[in-house]
């Protein structure tokens, strides 16, 4: 059984605690996708692990995990990644992480230029986490990349560093940061190459060996729907293409080894960034903020909360082809009175059910909200479906059936514990 797992909203719906999950049933996971913008928890008792780069399925022994085709990889990033997780026990080899060489690399370069770019857009700044991964993507789009397989003939990898800087230093000039030199960008990466290399091979093969032999691959998302470089608030998106289809791109397994897409999404709606936020809450905002929640996994900043967006939800269904829905996060609301659901964006004084693709149409639609009673009981104990309260499936129910697709999976906790099968 093949899995993809995708974010429904704007990233951080829960997808690390769900791959996580999905693990232990499964044999591979892959990342094929995004880069270290990324920052995946996951809890498993005392032990708190935010995943990067490295598939979340690492901290499961036995289990293979590929870093895909379509990730780009930040060489110095990932290795202070691999050291942290070794510090905290987690054993990593190339017997249990595979890293594909066709993998587009992240260059000290590509941090400049992405704090550069941000500056330069000035009130259109996108808020990106300066991980350099559009400037990444775009190298690699302009065909100006270099790639892991680059990267193992120093020489090649000097002339095409060199080609590339000579108009990247221009840009970074024009914008008062210092111009790189191919040698200090290749001597800054050669230790973090050196550990990485047992890691880097044609991971295509092994994958479809594990596919023809019948075992079991979970395809872990990156970010979330309404950040794809297609179906996102574009501008305000990743450079990357975050729903289902990104996952076969970014490995080299065809969509007919798919056999579901488990898309996730938390019980409210969050975002990190720049850009439109139909439900916003500032009161919601504040609320979960209090309780020690909602604040960015890799950049620490802030998540803007708001009430639950069906409209996106609607969307992302559709594209992503979400055959199972993991709702986590319920307990988020456990407190409230009442519990907001947006079913429909009224814009310029007509139902849109489905997401603008103008820019500034984002500006002006409203929620059309639908109001729901809350449960006031703590869920963070519940175990199956039977254990919530009648208003938290009630209003599970409405999500599902706004969203058009059945819930599989409901969060309750981050723990790996706190997750009701149903
Ligand atoms: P990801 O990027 O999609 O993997 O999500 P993040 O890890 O960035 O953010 C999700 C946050 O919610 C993390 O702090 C998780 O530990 C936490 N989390 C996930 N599921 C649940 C849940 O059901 N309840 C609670 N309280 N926290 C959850
Ligand atoms: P996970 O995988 C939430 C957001 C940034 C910014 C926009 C572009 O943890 O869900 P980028 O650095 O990619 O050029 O930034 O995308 N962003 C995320 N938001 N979760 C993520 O990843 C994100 N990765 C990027 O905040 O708005
Ligand atoms: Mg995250």
């Amino acid at each position: 059984m093949n899995t993809i797992v995708n974010g429904l909203q704007w990233g951080d719906e829960g997808k690390g605690k769900i791959v996580d999950y999905l693990t232990e049933d499964a044999d591979l996971v892959v990342r094929g996708q995004g880069g270290n913008n990324a920052g995946h928890t996951v809890i498993v008792g005392e032990n708190k692990y935010i995943l990067h780069l490295v598939p979340s399925g690492i901290l499961w022994p036995d289990k293979q995990n590929v870093i895909g085709n379509g990730v780009v990889i930040d060489p110095i990033g990932l290795v202070q990644e691999i050291v942290t997780l070794e510090e905290q026990g987690v054993k990593i080899a190339p017997g249990n992480l595979l890293i594909s060489d066709r993998a587009h690399v992240v260059l000290p370069y590509h941090c400049d230029l992405d704090a550069a770019q941000e500056q330069a857009r000035g009130k259109f700044a996108i808020g990106t986490t300066r991980r350099g991964i559009g400037p990444a993507y775009s190298d690699k789009a302009t065909r100006n990349g270099v790639r892991l397989a680059d990267l193992l003939d120093p020489e090649m990898a000097r002339e095409l560093v060199s080609v590339r800087l000579q108009d990247a230093n221009q840009f970074l000039s024009s914008h008062g940061m210092p111009p790189h030199d191919a040698t200090t960008v290749l001597t800054a990466i050669e230790d973090a190459l050196k550990r990485l290399r047992p890691h880097v091979t044609n991971t295509i093969p092994p994958l479809h060996d594990a596919w023809r032999s019948g075992k079991s691959i979970v395809f872990e998302g990156a970010q979330g729907t309404f950040l794809d470089i297609d179906f996102g608030t574009y501008p305000f998106v990743t450079s990357s293409n975050t729903t289902s289809g990104g996952a076969c791109t970014g490995s080299g397994l065809p969509p007919v080894a798919i056999d579901r897409v488990v898309g996730v999404c938390k019980a409210y709606t969050t975002r990190v960034g720049e850009g439109a936020h139909v439900t916003e809450n500032q009161e919601f905002s504040d609320y979960l903020h209090g309780l020690g929640r909602e604040f960015g996994a890799t950049t620490g900043r802030k998540r803007r909360c708001g009430w639950l967006d069906c409209v996106l939800l609607r969307f992302a269904c559709m594209v992503n082809g979400v055959t199972d829905l993991a709702v986590t996060n319920l307990d988020g609301l456990d407190e409230l009175e009442e519990i907001k659901i947006c079913r429909a964006y009224d814009l310029d004084g007509t139902e849109q059910l489905f997401p603008p693709a103008q820019r500034d149409a984002w500006e002006r639609a409203k929620p059309i909200y639908e109001s729901h009673p809350g449960w006031k009981s703590d869920t963070s104990g519940c175990r199956t479906w039977d254990d919530l309260p009648e208003n938290a499936q009630a209003y599970l129910n409405r999500l599902s059936e706004l969203a058009g697709a059945p819930i599989k999976y409901v969060g309750i906790g981050p723990d790996r514990e706190q997750t009701i099968l149903l």
